[in-house]
């Protein structure tokens, strides 16, 4: 597939995929939403990328959102197509087996915050500015925005978030908890390529069933959850990298984790 609105770049052991619109401040029409599909392919059978750091072209946005010139004369029909594609590529990413790193350089808004929401860690800049503000565009938010954002922030401000369709600060985004970290807009790459590659260094199985059992185990009942946590801990014992890691340890040397 040739990429017209997505750059997919590798550093070592990382990926950077920059979303790359910025004329409509990076927002996501149907074709980007299948280029992101396209490119988790691409990520997912890359065996030497270990973690990925997502981002937006141009120096205002991140992502401003699903197209509204698009979705402006949809259909019933259409709209909900276009909702499952935004949900499907985003339930994708969100299940990648390998962690993503959202480095939100700007608006972040409707589809943008459902984006960085999908992802596992957000960093935010001073001049991030973060929010669902389609209400005022008479539609529900409609990749996920209904649904992650109150799992990660809770019901009472998800909901005043949602209702009022307010944007809010960087700084206001890190004291809720959507995102993990606010740093100066000129550190913002550099800062998630450094956490992408400190992840990138651990076993890339161990992080990846962490992720699998993290997100897995917040969906369901604590027992069902800590026996999923039993079950990929006694799997991480089959893995060369365990034997490695605890090797090294021992032996007081640099560790080399094969992803084996
Ligand atoms: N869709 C399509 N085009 C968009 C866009 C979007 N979500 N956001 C910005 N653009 C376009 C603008 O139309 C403009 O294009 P032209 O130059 O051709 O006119 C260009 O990007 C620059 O934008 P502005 O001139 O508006 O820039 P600004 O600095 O004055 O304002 C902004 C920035 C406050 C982010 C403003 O662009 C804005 O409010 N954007 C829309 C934000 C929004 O409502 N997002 C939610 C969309 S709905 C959604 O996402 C549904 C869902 O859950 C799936």
């Amino acid at each position: 597939m040739e990429l017209t609105n997505i750059i997919l770049e590798k550093e070592g052991k990382i990926a950077i995929v920059t979303i790359n619109r910025p004329k409509a401040l990076n927002a996501l029409n149907s074709e980007t939403l299948k280029e992101i599909n396209y490119v988790i392919d691409e990520v997912e059978k890359d065996e030497e990328i270990l973690a990925v750091v997502l981002t937006g072209a141009g120096e205002k946005a991140f992502v401003a959102g699903a197209d509204i010139s698009e979705m402006k004369e949809m259909s019933t029909v259409q709209g909900r197509k276009f909702g499952i594609l935004g949900n499907q590529v985003f339930r994708r990413l969100e299940n990648l087996e390998k962690p993503v790193i959202a480095a939100l350089n700007g608006f972040t808004l409707g589809g943008g915050c459902e984006l960085a929401m999908a992802c596992d860690i957000r960093i935010a800049s001073t001049k991030t500015k973060v929010g669902q503000p389609e209400v005022g565009l008479g539609i529900t938010p409609g990749f996920g925005g209904t649904q992650r954002l109150a799992r990660i922030v809770g019901l009472g401000m998800a909901k005043e978030l949602i209702y009022t369709g307010k944007i809010i600060g960087a700084d206001e985004a890190f004291r809720i908890g959507l995102v993990n970290k606010v740093v100066a807009p000129e550190t913002l790459l550099t800062e998630a390529k450094a956490l992408a590659n400190i992840i990138a260094a651990q076993a890339p199985i161990a992080v990846s069933l962490c992720k699998a059992a993290i997100n897995k185990g917040m969906q369901t009942d604590i027992d069902t959850a800590l026996s999923y946590e039993s079950e990929v801990f006694g799997e991480c014992f089959s893995t060369e990298d365990q034997k490695e890691g605890m090797t090294a340890f021992v032996e007081k040397r640099e560790k080399n984790f094969k992803n084996r």
